[in-house]
């Protein structure tokens, strides 16, 4: 399998911070963000992995990442997003890439606390269809969300105004090689954009979607609430312990990972 980190988008959710350079070189905790689904994928077992960007700044992934030898991998693949079309959009650049075979394909503002190589290994062993990784939320109506009946899912709707379930899309996604057949079918939605939630439908109406439940703590951080987020759960997980009070964080910092 080879994977793909979507990191297009103008990040307007995150002005004036996104103004001068891109959403996924933002920090979380001491860390750029798209270091966090880069790292996923690599501990994953995937070593192919291609990186979408766009802006003003995609220079600057190739500045930052160079050819993976930090994440011990022995190069990188780089592609351009112009403006933001939307995730099927910046995905449909990676089918020369894909060349045929399965992807794994995160989203560059979706950081995960586990592993997830048992669902790509489990998608890995079935070779067809599409997974999706679902996700129990307080706050379904940000995202795509699953209708479930009898532990299957029968509809996905995208930021609806009354969801279906507590159970969300994250933006983590296999596919097999149909999703660039299924790319080119798609018109854009009312926000103009190529929708990411259209092409999981597509293989639901077609009986080739299953999906599993993520273990541990999941967040995106495209918004400057879930960045906040994001920094505090990276950093309650390196270091073991809560958001500290003044005392405690005096030695965090002589303490660093
Ligand atoms: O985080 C999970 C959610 O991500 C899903 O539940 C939704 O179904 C899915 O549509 C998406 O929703 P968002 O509204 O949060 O997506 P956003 O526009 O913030 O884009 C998320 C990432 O996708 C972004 O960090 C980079 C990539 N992207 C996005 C767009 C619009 C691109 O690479 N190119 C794009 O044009």
């Amino acid at each position: 399998m080879k994977g793909v980190v979507l990191a297009g988008g103008l990040g307007k959710r995150l002005e004036p911070l996104t103004r001068i350079t891109n959403k996924h070189l933002l920090p979380i905790y001491d860390r750029p963000m798209i270091y966090y689904p880069l790292q996923t994928l690599v501990e994953a077992g995937i070593s192919e992995i291609l990186i979408v960007t766009g802006g003003a700044n995609a220079g600057d992934f190739l500045r930052l990442l160079g050819n993976g030898s930090e994440f011990g991998l022995k190069h990188l693949d780089y592609t351009y997003q112009r403006g933001e079309g939307g995730i099927a959009e910046a995905l449909r650049l990676a089918e020369h890439f894909a060349a045929g075979q399965p992807l794994v394909v995160i989203l560059g503002d979706n950081i995960v606390e586990r592993s997830i190589k048992p669902f790509v290994e489990r998608f890995a062993a079935a070779g067809r269809g599409a997974k999706i990784l679902l996700k129990e939320v307080e706050d379904p109506w940000r995202f795509g969300v699953a209708e479930l009946r009898d532990g299957r899912i029968v509809g996905i709707e995208e930021k609806p105004a009354r969801p279906k379930s507590s159970y969300i899309v994250t933006g983590i996604y296999l596919y097999d090689a149909k999703v660039f057949d299924i790319i080119r079918t798609l018109q854009p939605s009312g926000r103009g954009e190529l929708e990411i939630t259209d092409v999981n439908s597509v293989y639901l109406q077609r009986g080739e979607m299953t999906y599993d439940i993520l273990d541990g703590w999941w967040t995106d951080a495209g918004l400057p609430e879930t960045l906040y987020r994001a920094t505090t759960l990276v950093r309650e997980g390196i270091l073991g312990q809560p958001i500290p009070s003044i005392r405690d964080s005096q030695s965090a910092i002589h303490d660093p990972r």
